[in-house]
């Protein structure tokens, strides 16, 4: 798309690299409130950092393949539904892509 020559006429926002989304398996932006992880089929999925139930970061779960809240157990899928409450609403999901080394997302 045309929009990925002129980053300054949108809203998309680096959060990180590439390096340190392979390294860590997630990249988190505080201030953007933004988690981006890679699913098994290594897309990049960008969500909400905060929990819907009281505002806690989510995180990844060990093993990849879900996000958890580690302050009331809250689960949810690698694209936001919720597995588990005391959560009752899905996380949001952003557009997210890559420019080069840099993981951009429109928040
Ligand atoms: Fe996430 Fe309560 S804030 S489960």
């Amino acid at each position: 798309s045309d929009s990925e020559e002129n980053t300054s006429s949108d809203n998309f926002q680096v959060v990180g690299t590439l390096d340190e989304l392979e390294a860590e398996g997630s990249l988190t932006d505080d201030v953007a409130g933004v988690i981006v992880v890679l699913n098994k089929s290594n897309q990049l999925i960008a969500l909400d950092l905060a929990c819907p139930h009281r505002g806690c970061d989510v995180a990844l779960h060990e093993g990849g393949e879900r996000l958890a809240c580690p302050c009331h157990g809250s689960q949810f899928t690698i694209r936001g539904n919720v597995l588990q409450g005391p959560a009752r609403t899905n996380l949001n999901t952003y557009e997210v892509k890559t420019e080069d080394n840099q993981v951009l997302v429109k928040v």
